[in-house]
C-alpha cells in the first residue's frame, strides 16, 4: 500500500483504527459522556490549557469557522498576518462573520516579524490577532507565536490560533496567552478525519456565557451551544462523530502515553532528515529561516523541475506527497511527517526522491514548465 507523506489526512495507527470499530452509542447516554470526557480532558492536556475544549464535528474549516464565528462580533477590528493560503481562508472566514480585517502580508515561505504584528497591533486599536501557527501551504511554523501571543493578550486583544497541523507536531501551550485555538483529529494526532475542536481560555468561556447565541451566527459554529452542553451535561450539542471519537480517544492515549514533548520531537526528527537530505538533491526548502521551518509538513522548491511530475513520479513508487498551493502548485512539494510514519519511512521516502531526481525531465513535463 502507498505511504501518505500527505499534509493530512494522515496514516492511522492499526490500534487507532481498530478502535473505531465498535458499535455507536447513544451520544444522550452515560457511556458517550464518558468518551467525550476521556476526549476533552486529553485534548485539555495536549493544547496545555485548563480551560475547556469542545468537540465538534466537521474537518479542521469547521472549528477555524466555529472560532471565527463565536470569538469575534461584527465591526470588530482584526489583525491577520497571512503566511499562505491557510491565513487567507481564515482571514476570509473573519469577513464573512462581518469583521474588519487587517493583513500583514509576506512573500511565501517567509512571516512579518513579532515587531511588525506587535507594532500594528499598538497602533491600529485591534479586538483580536488572528493567525495560523503552522501553515500548511508553505511549510512555515510561526515559532514566535508565544512571544507574539503573550504581548498580544497583554494589550487586551483577543489571540485565535489556527494550530490544524500544528497541535501535536509543535510546541503549543493556551497559557502563552492564546484566547481560543482551533484544530482537529487527522494531522498529527493522527485519527481519522471527522472530528474537530476549540480549545478556549478561562476568559474566553466567560465570554461565551455572558454574550449568549448571537443571531446571525449559524447554531453549528456558535460555540456557545457546546459551552453550555458541556458545562451542563458532559455532551455535545448536535450528533457527534461517535465512532471517529473511539478513534480519537485511542490517538490522544498515543500522544500522552509518549509525552506530548517527545511526541512534538518524533516529527522535528523526521522533517530534519528532509531539511538535512533533500537539499543535497538539488530540492531548497521554501521556508528560508531554518528557525521556522515546520516539524509537521516540509515544503520544497523543485526549481527547473515541474513539482507535479515529481509527485506523479514518487506516487509511481508508492509514496503520495502534495504540491504546492495556488500560484505555487507546479513549483513546490509539500511533504507531510504525520502520522503512522518512521525513520525507515522517510529514509525510503527520500531513495525514491533521488531515483526520481536522477531521470531526466521528459520533454512533456519540460513543455509544462
Ligand atoms: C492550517 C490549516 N488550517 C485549516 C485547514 C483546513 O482543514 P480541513 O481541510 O480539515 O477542513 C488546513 C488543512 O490542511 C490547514 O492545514
Amino acid at each position: 500500500m502507498a505511504k501518505l507523506f500527505t499534509p493530512g489526512p494522515v496514516m492511522v495507527p492499526r490500534d487507532v483504527l481498530a478502535s473505531s470499530a465498535s458499535q455507536v452509542v447513544s451520544h444522550r447516554g452515560p457511556e458517550f459522556r464518558e468518551i467525550l470526557r476521556h476526549v476533552t480532558e486529553g485534548l485539555a492536556r495536549i493544547f496545555d490549557t485548563d480551560g475547556y475544549v469542545y468537540v465538534l464535528t466537521g474537518s479542521g474549516t469547521t472549528a477555524v469557522d466555529a472560532m471565527a464565528w463565536s470569538m469575534v462580533a461584527p465591526g470588530e477590528k482584526v489583525l491577520v498576518p497571512v503566511l499562505g493560503e491557510f491565513s487567507k481562508r481564515l482571514a476570509e472566514s473573519l469577513k464573512r462573520r462581518g469583521a474588519r480585517v487587517a493583513t500583514l502580508k509576506a512573500e511565501p515561505g517567509d512571516a512579518p516579524g513579532p515587531d511588525a504584528i506587535l507594532g500594528e497591533l499598538e497602533s491600529g486599536d485591534y479586538d483580536a490577532l488572528a493567525l495560523v501557527h503552522n501553515e500548511t501551504s508553505t511549510g512555515l511554523a510561526y515559532r514566535w507565536l508565544r512571544d507574539v501571543a503573550r504581548k498580544a493578550s497583554g494589550m487586551g486583544v483577543k489571540v485565535l490560533v489556527d494550530t490544524v497541523s500544528g497541535l501535536g507536531g509543535e510546541e503549543f501551550s493556551m497559557r502563552w496567552g492564546v484566547w481560543a485555538a482551533a484544530s482537529c483529529s487527522h494531522k498529527a494526532l493522527a485519527a481519522p478525519p471527522g472530528a474537530s475542536f476549540v480549545a478556549v481560555s478561562r476568559e474566553a468561556a466567560e465570554y461565551l456565557e455572558k454574550r449568549g447565541t448571537p443571531e446571525q451566527t449559524p447554531p453549528l459554529l456558535d460555540l456557545s451551544k457546546y459551552h453550555a452542553f458541556l458545562r451542563d451535561r458532559g455532551e455535545t450539542p448536535f450528533t457527534p462523530p461517535v465512532t471517529i471519537l473511539y478513534a480519537l480517544r485511542r490517538a490522544i492515549d498515543r500522544v500522552l502515553e509518549a509525552g506530548v514533548d517527545s511526541y512534538v520531537e518524533a516529527h522535528a526528527a523526521r522533517a530534519s532528515l528532509l531539511y538535512g537530505e533533500l537539499p543535497r538533491l538539488g530540492l531548497t526548502p521554501l521556508v528560508r529561516d531554518a528557525r521556522l521551518r515546520s516539524n509537521t509538513v516540509a515544503a520544497f522548491e523543485t526549481g527547473a523541475r515541474s513539482a507535479l511530475a515529481v509527485k506523479k513520479l514518487l506516487g509511481e513508487r508508492g509514496y503520495v506527497v502534495a504540491t504546492g498551493m495556488g500560484e505555487l502548485k507546479d513549483r513546490v512539494v509539500r511533504i507531510g511527517v504525520m502520522g503512522d510514519l518512521t525513520m525507515e519511512d522517510v529514509k525510503g521516502l527520500i531513495d525514491a526522491m533521488r531515483e526520481v531526481l536522477r531521470q531526466p525531465a521528459s520533454s512533456r513535463e519540460s513543455l509544462t514548465r
